[in-house]
This record gives C-alpha cells, structure tokens and sequence, in this order.
C-alpha cells in the first residue's frame, strides 16, 4: 500500500517534471534559439534556415565581378597564405589599414609566397580599397581573387554539405562561411592561412604545420599552416561535415582543429599537441 501511493506520486511527479520540461524546451524553441542551445538542445533550431543567412545572400549575386576567378590551377601547393574576406559589401569592396597592413607584411616577409585576398561575394568596383591596392599591387606577390562558393567545395569533401545548404542554418554565415574556407583552402593546398589581423614580423617560409594556442587546452584557427594532404586537413573537413553547428560560433572554427588535434594524436593536452605541430606561442 504504502509503496504503491509512494509510486503514484513518484509518477505525478515525473509526470510534472516532464510536462516542465517539454513546456521549456517549447517556450524556448518559440523565445530565443540561443537558449535551445543553453539546455543543450540547439541541434532542434539547428535545423531550419536562419535569418541571418540573409547576410551571405550577396554570394550568390549574379553582378558584374571586376576580380578575376581563383584557379585551383594557379595556386602553388603548399607555398600560398590566404586571406579570406567573407562579410557583403553593397557596393563598394574595401578593407581597414589594420587588414591592408596584415596583407602587405605576409607579402614582404614572405617573397617566394604567393599571398592571396580571397573575396566570396563578388565585386563591382575597387576604388574603395584604391589607395591600399596600389600598394598592395607593388608586390607581385598579392593576389586578389573571389571564390565562387558554389564552385569552390565541387570535389571537396564539403561538395555535398555545401550544396545542401547547411552554411545556411548559420547564425554566424559570415563567420563559419570563413571557417569552412579556411579548412578547405589548406585541404585543397596546403599553405597558411591568417586571419586579416595578424601581423606577420619574421618570414614563415621554413616553418610548416602549426597552428597557434587559443589558451592551454584550445587551439586557435586564426593562423594555422598544413602543408598538402597532410592528415590533419582531412580530419578537420571530416570535423565539419559530420559536426558542423550553425548555433555555436567557436565549434566551427577553433573547436574544428582542437578536436582534429586530438583525434590526431590520441586524447592529448596541449603539450603533446606541440609535438606533433608546433603550436605557438611556446609556453
Ligand atoms: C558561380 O558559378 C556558378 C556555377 O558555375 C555560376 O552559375 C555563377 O554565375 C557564378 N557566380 C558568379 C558571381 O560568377
Ligand atoms: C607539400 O608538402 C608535403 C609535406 O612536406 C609534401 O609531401 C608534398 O610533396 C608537398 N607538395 C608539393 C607539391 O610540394
């Protein structure tokens, strides 16, 4: 008797945590999908088309593009730095003195490099970025060049993620459309890719695979060096094509060649990292 009313009530009571809880998980699929994400549960927003995928629709905009096409053919295997600027520009393409001044110094310090500024949204005019492209032009090294996103991940282990649309349930496109090409450009090449504010003060020419310490149990994806087919490139595009999450800005990028590392080299901390890469800074 006793244990079948304590037996009720425990079922009235799961009954209610239950109802609790299905009653926030729609309060919060309604109210803000940053929350769905708190309760560990942002896969079930994760699912749908953001509204700010609005923000990449300039990808697509069939305009006239005064920057020639990249080439897979013209890029030297494992002797590139790529730069990538994802945001839509309206009319006018342009970068800050900060960018200018990061894409000038991996030039110079890197002569038998070539250096590449790679645009996703086409561009109709240059004047904008006039007085640093002038510059910027005086190093024949400095490629500008738009990569076309619906040809660039054909025969990519991306080829199939991209075309289904899944950069589009981003609630940072911009951002993770950076991230993906990040990975893929050094999946494809080979090379280093640098963030448009790192500045570079000594030649990177003899130092291949490395990335740098986000902090001593993350890497960062600002600058990071594979040179081509090197295993880590194939892990990092399997990361994103089975992992990809649109409601969390850092898995994409940082968290992508973290979690790679580790699958590398076993469930490792940061000091074995260093053995297989060399991650910077040294501490
Ligand atoms: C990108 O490539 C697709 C497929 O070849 C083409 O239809 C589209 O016009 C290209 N976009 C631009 C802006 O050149
Ligand atoms: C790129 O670097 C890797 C690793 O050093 C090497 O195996 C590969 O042959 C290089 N590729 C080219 C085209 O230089």
């Amino acid at each position: 008797m006793y244990f079948s009313v304590m037996s009720k009530i425990n079922r009235l009571r799961n009954k209610r945590l239950y109802l609790v809880l299905v009653f926030v998980i729609i309060m919060c699929y309604f109210m803000m999908d940053s929350c769905m994400d708190e309760i560990g549960m942002g896969w079930v927003t994760n699912l749908k088309v953001t509204k700010e995928s609005e923000k990449i629709k300039c990808y697509d905009l069939k305009v006239e593009n005064v920057i020639q096409n990249l080439e897979s053919s013209e890029v030297a295997i494992n002797r590139s730095i790529f730069f990538v600027e994802t945001s839509c520009h309206n009319e006018e393409f342009s970068i800050n003195p900060r960018q200018a001044c990061a894409i000038e110094s991996a030039a110079k310090m890197n002569p038998n490099f070539e250096v590449y500024l790679l645009i996703p949204s086409p561009v109709t005019s240059l004047e904008g970025m006039k007085a640093y492209f002038q510059k910027l032009a005086s190093y024949p090294n400095f490629k500008i060049r738009y990569i076309n996103m619906t040809t660039f991940f054909v025969k990519t282990p991306l080829e199939h993620w991209y075309q289904s649309g899944n950069l589009k349930y981003s609630y940072w496109p911009q951002s993770h459309a950076s991230d993906i090409l990040r990975y893929t450009l050094l999946w494809k090449f080979g090379g280093i890719y640098m963030d448009l504010d790192v500045v570079i003060m000594r030649s990177l020419e003899q130092v291949t695979n490395f990335a740098g310490a986000e902090s001593l149990n993350d890497v960062a994806a600002g600058i990071m060096s594979f040179s081509h087919n090197h295993k880590i490139s194939s892990l990092t595009m399997n990361d994103l094509v089975n992992n990809f999450r649109g409601y969390d800005w850092g898995w994409n990028g940082p968290g992508v060649i973290t979690r790679s590392l580790r699958k590398y080299c076993g469930d490792c901390k940061m000091w074995k990292l260093r053995m297989t890469l060399i991650v910077l800074p040294q501490y």
